[in-house]
């Protein structure tokens, strides 16, 4: 029963994204919703010639975040330009990771990009991609190896971590100045999720510089979050607002925008609002209906990433890989761009994403 609620589940939520970047089942090239506890893949839409030859699976961790949402948006692009199938797979633990492989394997896919559940689950996907032998792509999380050390030997392409966490930390710092917050009445909440290292390298180039720029270390708190969604960070983040009673002011920033939500709702709960709360993400996703909303809320800003990249170019290149044998770098960093209230309609359109 839980098994096939969880299959619905992901039908669901990848049926809503068919319809929502628009796929026309009729087109030569579609994206198809697959359950990831069936016995097969199933291929949806009308695949014609051109697009019967090349098929590319794209999974993800948690389809039920916008920023996945985003990249199989662009990915569904690719497939329409270059003429491949893809099928849109919402992987959410390594069993549906590797039942899903097989799924693609007996779809006829010839490869997949992948950001997994689990890093750690690098060698065994390596393993039964290649026992399928499917093409692999990390996209976002880079796979671990046994060693306990990123699998530089498997194409990744993921963002410029603590470079773009570092740009998150100047910019709490230059707005709390600019609102003339007494550091003294002021705190930084972290929420951090250290097991992933793309998350860590972010959430610690913040620390960086917000400690570079004199903040005293002490004021900065971590918030660990058990799981990285937004009921992970509202938990994590209680627990330090009840430790922390007198902080009066907070500086809020995490490895994403889920994060980053959490916190705000946490601390909204606490009787915190836009003048005593200054949160800012990463993904440029979450954010967006917080900007939307007509009053102020703590979420100030945003690190806008780079979705096409993440989920066209990897498609197109895993595309390329598979037709003319020309494999992808090994590493390819995006970088992020901060957008709030007042300028994130601009960006988004200059992006090609609204
Ligand atoms: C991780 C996060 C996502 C997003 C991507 C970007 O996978 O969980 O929210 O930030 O990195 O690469």
């Amino acid at each position: 029963m839980k098994t096939n609620l969880i299959g619905m589940f992901t039908l669901c939520v990848a049926t809503m994204m068919f319809a929502a970047i628009g796929c026309d089942k009729s087109s030569s090239t579609s994206t198809t919703a697959t359950p990831t506890t069936g016995p097969t893949a199933s291929e949806g839409g009308g695949g014609s010639a051109s697009a019967g030859d090349v098929t590319i699976g794209f999974l993800v961790k948690q389809p039920e975040e916008p920023w996945f949402q985003l990249e199989w948006k662009f990915a569904a692009q690719a497939a329409k330009e270059d003429g491949f199938k893809l099928i849109t797979i919402g992987a959410t633990d390594g069993e549906k990771v590797l039942s899903a492989i097989d799924n693609l394997s007996a779809s006829g896919a010839q490869g997949f990009v992948i950001c997994t559940p689990d890093v750690k689950l690098g060698p065994a996907i390596v393993a039964k991609a290649k026992s399928r032998g499917l093409k692999v792509l990390a996209v976002d999380d880079q796979f671990i190896g046994n060693d306990g050390k990123p699998m530089t030997d498997v194409p990744y392409l993921g963002i410029s971590a603590r470079k773009i966490g570092y740009s998150v930390g100047e910019a709490l710092i230059a707005e709390m100045k600019k609102r003339n917050w007494p550091q003294e009445e002021t705190g930084v909440c972290v929420v951090t999720f250290d097991e992933l290292d793309t998350a860590r390298d972010r959430t610690e180039g913040a620390i960086e510089a917000i400690t570079a720029a004199g903040f005293p270390k002490e004021k900065i708190f971590k918030a660990p979050e058990k799981t990285s969604d937004v009921q992970g960070s509202f938990d994590a983040t209680n627990i330090l607002l009840t430790q922390q009673p007198n902080v009066k002011r907070w500086l809020i920033c995490s490895m994403n925008d889920t994060g980053a939500l959490g916190a705000v709702r946490a601390s909204e709960g606490r009787g915190f609002n836009a003048d005593n709360v200054l949160a800012i993400g990463i993904n440029g996703t979450d954010c967006l209906d917080e900007f939307a909303k007509p009053n102020k809320t703590g979420f100030f800003a945003s690190s806008l990433l780079q979705a096409k990249e993440h989920g066209y170019k990897t498609a197109h290149m895993m595309y390329e890989w598979i037709k003319d044998g020309k494999e992808p770098p090994k590493d390819t960093r995006t970088i992020g761009v901060l957008i709030n209230r007042d300028n994130y309609q601009q960006v988004l359109k200059e992006q090609g994403i609204r």
